[in-house]
């Protein structure tokens, strides 16, 4: 026998081996069932073969196979994979998955704990979040009289932007960064009820560290994630370093800005933001500090303002570059919104919250635009002890990859996802039927916190400018790119457009 031949014949056996004791395995423990594995790669093979790009397509495609609930090993990581509707709603109602991943890179932006919104381990997390949400609201956060106010301050500012693009480039503008500034404006007003001016450069900074964070972040890229002791042992490959250095600068930036909100000391009188109420209760000796005790820390705080600015940012403003790429693709789509606040709202005024009910095809575009952006594709959750889901169990401490693309992409119910059409969103009688298919915002206990300040800014944006400009294809026979750019969340490829104004109030 050659040497070929023996290396051949030992890894034909290595391979048997290990896939009879992968069923023995699966079988005894009550797995969910998954690819055969490798040894040391475990199913990366599989996953690249699947798609070597995008891993929530790998997951899904994946899925089809092996089902809705899928036992993964990507090097070294134990993965279990949840897609389709059902098993996902499941998983986000049920608290045995209130944990989060806690990988060293993402913990690093909270001090390297599990504190905050995003990392909070659930213990911490349930009085961290309690306490956060009733102070958020204490000042009108997900109200809409307080979005209303300060939305159209932004949509004044975003439409000089516009108006300057028509005055000085013959109205070819790249919409990419434009939402950036009014999207952290939002989460500032939301958390210390003031906004910062476009010229000032600490707005420019969030901005900037936000976009790097985002971009530096390469949460479920193959090789990395699957070993992330790569991470450490090499972090200037693999942006480790770079996304220490962004975190540092973040928490030094926010320390400074409570540091200017605690040097007023109007807090301790009389609080006027979320911040200064947590400032005045981190300080205080009431029966509520002691309650909450162990989370009023400065470092909590920090890290609640890192998690509200990094999950409401980005996000926002990519769903808006979306949505004006899909504006100028389809001429029909815009007309179509625009007759409707033509008629519904008129021309002489801005349309607010309070008319968004009477608006369904707007409504509609905008859960369309929610479906085909998919903007957080992958929501990692994890267990740390057994966990019984349907007739499998989760082992302790598998990341738990729930997969939104599979619902807002399954052919099986929507048909034709690849296209767009927001009308797919309306019944007969024009009522919007299928919107709990669109899980942009997660669910259960451990939603998106900015829902309702995404949505409202979303629909202020997109109906004030339809109303006011028309978005055209830069030139003629443009094709638009509309495949994403995934990091952590996602975000349309650049690309020009030509806006024009539409004469109204
Ligand atoms: C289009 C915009 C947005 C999208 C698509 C989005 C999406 C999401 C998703 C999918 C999650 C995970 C939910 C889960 O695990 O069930 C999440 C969590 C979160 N989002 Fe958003 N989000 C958006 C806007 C915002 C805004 C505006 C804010 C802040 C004002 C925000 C702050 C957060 C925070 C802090 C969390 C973590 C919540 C926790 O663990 O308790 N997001 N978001």
């Amino acid at each position: 026998m050659t040497f070929f031949e023996t290396a051949l014949l030992y890894t034909a056996v290595v391979l048997m081996v290990q896939w009879m004791y992968q069923i023995w395995d699966q079988t005894t423990r009550h797995l969910a069932p998954g690819p055969m594995e490798f040894p040391i790669i475990g199913n990366l093979w599989q996953a690249w073969k699947a798609d070597p790009k995008y891993h929530h397509k790998a997951l899904y495609k994946l899925s089809k196979v092996y089902g809705n609930v899928m036992t993964l090993k990507l090097g070294m990581v134990n993965e279990v994979a949840i897609n389709g509707y059902d098993a996902i709603k499941s998983v986000l109602n049920n608290d045995e998955f209130l944990n989060r991943m806690d990988a060293d890179w993402l913990l690093h932006k909270s001090f390297g704990k599990k504190i905050g919104l995003v990392s909070g381990s659930a213990d911490y997390w349930k009085p961290t979040r309690r306490f956060t949400m009733f102070h958020l609201r204490e000042f009108g956060f997900g109200k809409r009289y307080f979005q209303q106010s300060f939305l159209d301050t932004e949509i004044d500012e975003i439409s000089k932007i516009f108006d300057q693009a028509i005055a000085q480039n013959d109205g070819r503008i790249q919409p990419n960064k434009l939402f950036g500034i009014p999207t952290v404006n939002v989460v500032w007003a939301s958390v210390a009820n003031s906004r910062f001016d476009y010229d000032d450069v600490r707005i420019t900074k969030l901005v900037h560290l936000m976009s790097e964070w985002s971009s530096n972040a390469k949460l479920f890229e193959g090789i990395p994630s699957a070993f992330p002791v790569l991470l450490k042992w090499f972090p200037q490959i693999f942006s480790t370093e770079n996304l220490q250095k962004i975190d540092f600068e973040m928490q030094g930036f926010l320390r400074s800005l409570i540091n200017e909100i605690r040097d007023q000391g109007t807090f301790q009188m009389e609080p006027k933001s979320f911040i200064e109420s947590f400032l005045q209760n981190m300080e205080s000796d009431s029966s509520k500090k002691r309650e909450f005790q162990h989370v009023l820390t400065e470092e909590n705080l920090i890290s609640i303002l890192y998690d509200l600015f990094l999950g409401g940012s980005q996000t926002t403003s990519a769903t808006m570059s979306f949505a004006l790429l899909w504006l100028a693709m389809y001429p029909e789509i815009q007309e179509r919104i625009r007759n409707e606040l033509t008629a519904v709202i008129g021309n002489d005024r801005r349309a607010t919250l309070e008319d968004k009910s009477r608006l369904p095809y707007t409504r509609a575009f905008i859960l369309e635009l929610h479906r085909t952006s998919c903007i957080v594709p992958l929501m990692p959750r994890k267990v740390f002890k057994d966990t019984k889901f349907e007739k499998f169990v989760i082992p302790a401490n598998t990341l738990v990859m729930l997969n939104p693309y599979s619902i807002l992409m399954d052919e099986e119910f929507w048909g034709d996802p690849e296209n767009f059409r927001p009308s797919r969103f309306l019944d007969q009688n024009n009522n919007i039927i299928n919107s709990d298919r669109v899980m942009t915002f997660g669910g259960g206990r451990r939603n998106c916190v900015g829902e309702t300040i995404a949505e409202g800014t979303i629909f202020a944006f997109v109906t004030h400018l339809v109303q006011k400009y028309q978005f055209l294809p830069a030139q003629l026979g443009q094709k638009f790119d509309t495949s994403s750019i995934v990091g952590i969340s996602s975000s349309p490829h650049l690309y020009t457009i030509q806006v024009a104004k539409r004469d109204v109030y």
